[in-house]
């Protein structure tokens, strides 16, 4: 089996424009191709999950962030937690799948794998 490939695409110019686009407590959707990710700034730093609920796919970036580095997902609550993306409600649902985030001298950069099916554009949007 073919080893995943990590893509590295540049989100902000620093951690100050981090900061600024994304402050503390809120989070913002990035789009890269298709693929639609959840920025979150928690105490705890940034987070980086699927936007889609793996419940009934409402956009997380539309819920809300707790004080335990969680989002909880705007439609039914199920909480899921940005580090490994477990649901922590206890509903068991799929696990929502987590990015990396990267900062470094020129700027903060997410990691994704690269999908099965590649994005028409390979670009980056908010
Ligand atoms: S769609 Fe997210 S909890 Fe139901």
């Amino acid at each position: 089996m073919a080893k995943k490939e990590l893509k590295w695409y540049k989100i902000f110019a620093s951690t100050e424009d981090a900061n600024k686009q994304v402050p503390l407590n809120t989070t913002k959707r990035a789009r890269i191709g298709t693929q639609k990710v959840c920025i979150a700034h928690t105490s705890e730093g940034f987070f980086a999950v699927d936007d889609e609920c793996t419940h009934m796919r409402a956009s997380l970036t539309n819920g809300r962030l707790n004080n335990f580095s969680e989002v909880v997902c705007p439609w039914h609550d199920y909480r899921f937690c940005l580090k490994t993306g477990a649901e922590k409600s206890g509903k068991n649902t799929t696990p929502l799948e987590t990015h990396k985030i990267e900062e470094r001298e020129d700027g903060i950069y997410l990691g994704l794998y690269k999908n099965p099916k590649p994005p028409q554009r390979d670009e980056f949007s908010y």
